[in-house]
């Protein structure tokens, strides 16, 4: 099952194929509108479509889950424990994951009143179909996730059984891989679509910091700043100094772990702030009016929480600085769908 005859680099860990890989990627005709309403409608923008993963794996966490879930089987796991927001798609595809491959899973999910947790609307509908056990904590108690994915982990060893603990949003130097790998397909990608000499920026939602790192990574391992290849993160909660941080601690970690030889400073690490709108998984209307748009132009359906907030945030920058991401944008869409239904405003801008 674990396979990694197809390797990318020397040193890539074992990997256990879960994803539908390569995505695909086509142009948007969102924004090529005769006669544009907003000055940002003009812009070309190409989009990866690493929502087509999978379906209940569907989205950026089934690469990352590769790695972490061939280390899990590699150390004979039972149980998978990681955590989340209610909505984490990080949680409902690791509960998919380990089902596929024949484990437990436990899932440690924030919500404003643990008593009374929420009903079974989206990624909640799903954890509970694949039979995850699901742990409600509250927001406070969040801030000692690590310490309560250790105490799941103890419940499970003094049951007899192995747990293998995953942190939030699959977001360590393991998961990083699952990006290096996708930034090799990038990169064939960009071969057909981008106009050589003329910088192109892959921009993505950012939300726990492990896409990021991993695209910084294998950005890094093919030299692509010298070819015009940039990378730009939009973070959907938290701020820049926060995210750099994170990604500086897991690009270090990977680094250390399987001597990469492919250093991330803080200047390769854009984050473009300001796009957190109402906060974490809280939506404006213009957002959720992007969603519709894009939806209506396209039939590319992005999520309130990441993608849509994320595109909207790519739109506003546009509009502001035509220049801000080079020539063309290629934008990933990192999936996130089962979170539209889950109850949200999105009617009201039908
Ligand atoms: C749909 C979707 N897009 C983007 C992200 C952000 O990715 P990362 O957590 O690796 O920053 C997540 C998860 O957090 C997600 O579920």
């Amino acid at each position: 099952m674990i396979d990694s005859i197809d390797s990318i680099h020397e040193r890539e860990p074992p990997r256990v194929r879960l994803a539908n890989l390569p995505t695909r990627g086509h142009w948007l005709r969102f924004g090529q509108n005769d006669r544009p309403r907003d000055e940002h409608e003009r812009f070309k923008i190409w989009l990866k479509r690493d929502d087509l993963t999978g379906s209940e794996l569907m989205g950026n966490k089934v690469r990352k889950l590769e790695y972490l879930m061939a280390d899990a089987l590699a150390e004979d796991a039972t149980h998978v424990i990681t955590c989340g927001g209610e909505q984490s798609n990080h949680a409902r595809a690791t509960a998919f994951a380990a089902a596929q491959l024949g484990l437990k899973s436990i899932l440690i999910l924030r919500t404003d009143d643990p008593e009374n947790p929420p009903g079974p609307t989206g990624n909640i509908l799903l954890d509970r179909l694949v039979g995850a056990e699901l742990q409600w904590i509250s927001r406070s108690a969040w801030r000692d996730r690590n310490q309560l994915l250790a105490e799941a982990a103890e419940r499970v060893r003094r049951a007899g059984d192995r747990p293998y603990v995953i942190p939030e949003g699959g977001s360590n130097a393991l998961g990083a891989w699952g990006y290096i790998r996708a930034m090799h397909e990038l990169v064939e990608d960009l071969r057909g679509i981008a106009v050589p000499d003329h910088p192109v920026t892959i921009v993505y939602a950012c939300g726990s910091g492990g896409t990021g790192a991993g695209l910084l990574l294998g950005a890094k391992l093919l030299g692509l700043a010298q070819r015009g290849i940039r990378v730009a993160g939009i973070n959907v909660c938290d701020d820049r100094a926060y995210f750099i941080d994170v990604i500086r601690r897991i690009c270090a970690e990977a680094n250390a772990r399987w001597q990469l030889d492919a250093s991330v400073a803080e200047a390769d690490i854009d984050i473009v702030d300001g796009h957190v709108g109402r906060g974490y998984a809280k939506s404006r209307p213009e957002e959720l009016a992007t969603i519709r748009d894009i939806c209506r132009s396209d039939g590319v359906v992005l999520d309130p929480v990441y993608t849509g907030k994320a595109f909207h945030g790519l739109l506003t920058e546009l509009a502001a600085d035509p220049a801000r991401f080079g020539t063309a944008v290629a934008f990933l869409h990192t999936g996130g769908m089962f979170g539209l239904f889950a109850p949200s405003d999105i009617a009201q801008v039908l």
